[in-house]
């Protein structure tokens, strides 16, 4: 079947996958589902083009309670706690989401209720009266991940198989499925006992889901081919009501005229989630004062809707989801589904629980977000699991972005500065080189864009740095600094020119690296281009205009700055132990206390002069693995203080908390800074240090 193109949609509708609310982001999120979807949609705003990026919190489901049964807490606040962290944390990488909802809100739970009764009205559910797997011990049924048990894929058969999924083979299931399950909260062995729910009868719909899916060809062989051997299997009805103390409840009219008490049921998260694209399209729309503006999304079939996810979710996307959508009747169908596969860290897979996993906040305490978009970039897992690895993100870092990229911009915009009076030199007469040069950017918005539109994001971050790697290299072989002297023209042209790559790699590198961009705007004085977080329209200076000189000579240029810092060999190697100290086995408990030292008299302690101090600040010091560098209030005074403990507490763990400090102690330097002081830590036996808390007003003296 043909597949339309862009041009023929009235609207670009992207959403990335609702992550869990129970921990903050990490690479592994940002590979698969948000870095594409945030490059696309820049470029598709860039573009011209009318585009709504939808995204939000999943906050209900197994995943959430079981984090808040581990925590001893609500799930509520377990989400009221991750909810925050995930926005921020991808608003600091720079995702440009039109609206960040989350599936706790009233409207999500009004439009998922509404959307569930509009199937039951259809009459499509199919109710069932069934003995399911229950904890008796906790007084739950064990739905999803509340079982573990031996996979019945028999060629898998792995242990720690989830009841509704194993993650070794990808086989999904019900909890019934399982081989010796048992309880994955108290690990009793369940009982059977009777419970009704609504089953969604894929199984007719998988004749049509066949047909839909044979229309898209164009579609990404890993995503295609996961789906279709879903389907190979033969689809059966999954039920879309669970009996769970969290989660969107089941509408009371839905459950009153089926005869069913409702009481403790709610929608399995699978069935709401989803819907939270809609739910959060809505929001967006309410924000933005057109209440309605939503409907034009998710209603119409000139709506061009794009799912980007990671592959654990290819079923619900492909196939459950637009289920429901048919089912439903009133929505627009995903006209892709780019998913990508994992990312491991370092050569292992990925895992939280195990802490193998490079956390988005974390890194961002460290370096700008522009230099993980873009070593991202390169190992994204579009068509197999990849690799990060910190030496990779090194070497591209300082070879790609500081010593190509960052080098040629710089080294243009410094020129103009000392030589032309910070202003666009006059282009006269270019030569073969120039010439060449001013064809390459010519080219590059359209291959760029060939690129981006098919979902491939790596060739087209290769094709923005090739032209940088041209660019760089034609600077050389001009050689301004030597023609300054002999051809103060051709000095000039090769300035003009560069100045020209730079306000178009300015434009086309600003999906894949929108700070970076921003800041090469400023830096050539270059207004007028549209947004690439808010669809503007098509006015301004646009993803093609990249192709023509979009610098006059003449024009007043502004200060350069420096884009890219490379990255040092300590700082590398600080993650990599970083890494490897949170994945360690905890050490075991125990071992010799120490020895009590020699007996002192009274005289002896009171020479210490102990005092109650309230740290204001504190950072890493750079280049030290030890050392955090405080700034303590004394009450009377403030004191600069060392403290060798950033290998086990992180600045946050000491801001705006007293603790013990000796006032009296020699001030002594360290790494070049004065310490004026010492804060007293407790010594585990095997080797944490913990602060010696305390409280009272600052600078009360402790005794
Ligand atoms: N929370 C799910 C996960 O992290 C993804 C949900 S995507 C949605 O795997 F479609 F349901 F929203
Ligand atoms: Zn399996």
């Amino acid at each position: 079947m043909a597949h339309a193109s862009d041009e023929d949609y009235a609207r670009i509708l992207v959403t990335s996958a609702l992550p869990y609310a129970n921990g903050p982001a990490h690479l592994g999120h940002l590979a698969g589902a948000y870095l594409p979807g945030d490059i696309y949609c820049r470029f598709q705003r860039l573009m011209g083009r009318d585009v709504v990026y939808i995204c939000g919190s999943d906050e209900h489901g197994v995943a959430i309670i079981m984090r808040a049964r581990e925590e001893g807490v609500s799930p509520q606040e377990i989400v009221d706690r991750y909810h925050p962290m995930l926005r921020d944390g991808f608003e600091a990488f720079g995702m440009s989401f039109d609206h960040y909802g989350r599936t706790s809100s009233p409207k999500h739970h009004e439009m998922s209720q509404a959307f569930f009764a509009e199937i039951a009205a259809k009459n499509k559910f199919v109710l069932k009266k069934e003995s399911q797997l229950y904890d008796p011990e906790a007084k739950l049924f064990l739905a999803d991940r509340f079982v573990r048990g031996k996979c019945p894929n028999t060629s898998c058969g792995y242990e720690e198989a989830y009841g509704d999924q194993c993650e070794k083979c990808g086989r999904s299931m019900s909890p019934k499925e399982l081989i010796d399950p048992r309880s994955a909260i108290t690990d009793a062995k369940p009982e059977l006992k009777e419970t009704t729910h609504w089953y969604l009868p894929l199984d007719e719909v998988q004749g049509w889901l066949e047909q839909w899916l044979d229309g898209h060809g164009e579609w990404k062989p890993n995503v295609l081919g996961q789906a279709k051997s879903w389907l190979k299997e033969g689809l059966r009805e999954r039920s879309m009501t669970r009996d769970l103390p969290w989660g969107v409840p089941v509408p009371s009219a839905v459950a009153e005229a089926a005869g069913v008490d409702a009481e403790g049921k709610v929608l399995y998260v699978w069935f709401d989630a989803p819907i939270g694209y809609i739910s959060s399209t809505c929001e967006w729309a309410e924000a933005v004062g057109e209440p309605d503006r939503w409907r034009d999304y998710w209603g119409q079939e000139d709506t061009k809707l794009v799912h980007f996810i990671g592959k654990d979710n290819i079923v619900f996307h492909c196939l459950i989801f637009p289920a429901m959508l048919k089912l439903h009747g009133d929505f627009v169908l995903p006209d892709n589904v780019p998913a990508n596969e994992f990312l491991n860290i370092e050569g292992k897979k990925l895992s939280t629980s195990r802490g193998w996993a490079v956390w988005l906040h974390e890194f961002l305490e460290e370096f700008p977000a522009d230099y993980l978009r873009y070593s991202l970039l390169g190992v994204l897992p579009e068509t197999k699991d990849s690799d990060f690895s910190w030496k990779d993100f090194q070497s591209r870092v300082n070879n790609e972005l500081a010593d190509t990229f960052g080098n040629f911009v710089n080294r243009s915009l410094t020129f103009a500065k000392r030589f032309f009076d910070g202003k666009v030199p006059e282009l006269v007469a270019p030569n073969e080189l120039d010439k060449g040069m001013l064809q390459a950017i010519a080219e590059a918005p359209a291959a760029i864009a060939e690129h981006l539109e098919n979902y491939r994001f790596r060739d087209a971050g290769d094709a923005m740095m090739g032209i940088a790697r041209h660019a760089n290299k034609y600077f050389n072989d001009s050689e301004p600094w030597a023609t300054r002297k002999s051809d103060a023209q051709k000095c000039a042209n090769t300035i003009h020119v560069s100045l020209q790559v730079s306000a178009a790699l300015s434009i086309v590198c600003e999906p894949f690296l929108p700070f970076t961009a921003a800041a090469m705007r400023e830096m050539l004085a270059l207004d007028g281009v549209r947004s690439s977080t808010r669809s503007e329209g098509a006015g301004g200076l646009g993803w093609h205009d990249a192709a023509r000189p979009l610098m006059t000579s003449g024009s007043p240029l502004g200060e350069p700055v420096i884009l890219f810092q490379k990255v040092e060999d300590e700082r590398v190697q600080a993650q990599i132990d970083k890494l490897e100290a949170a994945a360690a086995p905890p050490e075991p408990r125990g071992g010799p206390y120490e020895p009590l030292s020699d007996t002192i008299v009274y005289d002896d302690f009171a020479k210490l002069d102990l005092r109650v101090a309230l740290v204001t600040e504190a950072e890493r010091v750079p280049k030290s693995k030890k050392l955090l560098r405080c700034q303590v209030d004394l009450g009377f005074e403030k004191r600069q203080v060392l403290a060798g403990v950033a290998e086990h507490l992180s600045p946050e763990d000491l801001i705006g908390k007293k603790v013990v400090m000796v006032a009296n102690l020699a001030p002594r330097k360290m790494m070049g800074l004065e310490s004026q002081g010492m804060l007293l830590m407790a010594t585990e036996r095997e080797g944490r240090l913990l602060p010696v808390w305390t409280e009272g007003e600052p600078g009360s003296t402790v005794a």
